[in-house]
């Protein structure tokens, strides 16, 4: 099923609860969460305290994607704060005990890989998590471009998946807009996180659902069939 997350780094921090409240009432029930620790990647963003006072405000599913070196100290902070699923990068190592940790903890186990760490990093634990997100930019900035390049990765991941059985998401996260969502969603990608693209625009619930349509039409097979070979007049012309 396609989700569109609306990414609240973009939101303007100063109105947060607010800007949230707009693209729930459009709609949104997911929302993304970029938490930065000035460890893993050059930036600090929000912490459980935020999380806490924001599942004041919403109702909405917390993806908390937690760019940080040492998750594991605070997963419990953010369970308690009100997360729903956290997201953990396979880069720092430790994936087994954390995904244990996130299913203890009752979060929805997510698995995150850089745009250059391959496919291989990630194989040997599709089997054990809910959602698998391929980083789409180099993490630490919101409003950077999509590098298509990851786009391979995108296909294995979704073979795989496919190939398994398996019932994980597959997620998409940087420069996310109308044009790159459908890229994505070809390539095997089912959950679009976007925040310049939905919070940068005028009327951000109008920018979800763009994203929306465009990705769910790359993949949709449900169409009318082609005028190509069907009787009647003009059967065995080139369609137009
Ligand atoms: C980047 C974050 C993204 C970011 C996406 O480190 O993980 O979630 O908010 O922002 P845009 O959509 O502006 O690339
Ligand atoms: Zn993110």
């Amino acid at each position: 099923m396609t989700e569109i997350l609306p990414s609240i780094l973009a939101a303007v921090f100063a109105r947060l609860g607010e800007q949230i409240a707009q693209v729930e009432r459009g709609g949104a029930t997911m929302l993304h969460l970029d938490v930065m620790d000035g460890h893993f990647v050059p930036n600090l963003t929000i912490g459980p305290p935020v999380v806490t006072s924001l599942r004041r405000h919403s109702g909405a599913f917390f993806d908390c994607h937690l760019m940080m070196t040492n998750p594991g100290q605070y997963l419990e902070a953010f369970a308690r704060a009100g997360a729903d699923g956290c997201t953990v990068h396979v880069e720092i190592g430790g994936t087994d005990e954390l995904v244990d940790q996130m299913r203890r903890l009752g979060l929805r186990p997510g698995l995150a890989a850089n745009p250059d760490t391959p496919f291989g990093a990630l194989e040997p634990h599709l089997d054990r998590v809910d959602l698998v997100l391929c980083m789409t930019v180099f993490p630490g900035f919101g409003g950077q471009s999509f590098m298509a390049e990851v786009m391979d990765k995108v296909a294995q991941v979704r073979a795989a998946i496919d190939d398994r059985g398996l019932a994980v998401d597959l997620e998409v996260d940087g420069g996310i807009d109308p044009v790159t969502a459908p890229v994505a969603a070809r390539a095997g990608a089912n959950v679009f996180v976007a925040g310049s693209a939905i919070f940068g625009h005028e009327r951000p619930w109008e920018a979800t659902e763009a994203i929306a349509r465009t990705a769910r039409a790359a993949t949709d097979r449900t169409g009318p069939e082609p005028a190509v070979g069907r009787p009647g007049p003009g059967a065995g012309r080139p369609a137009r």
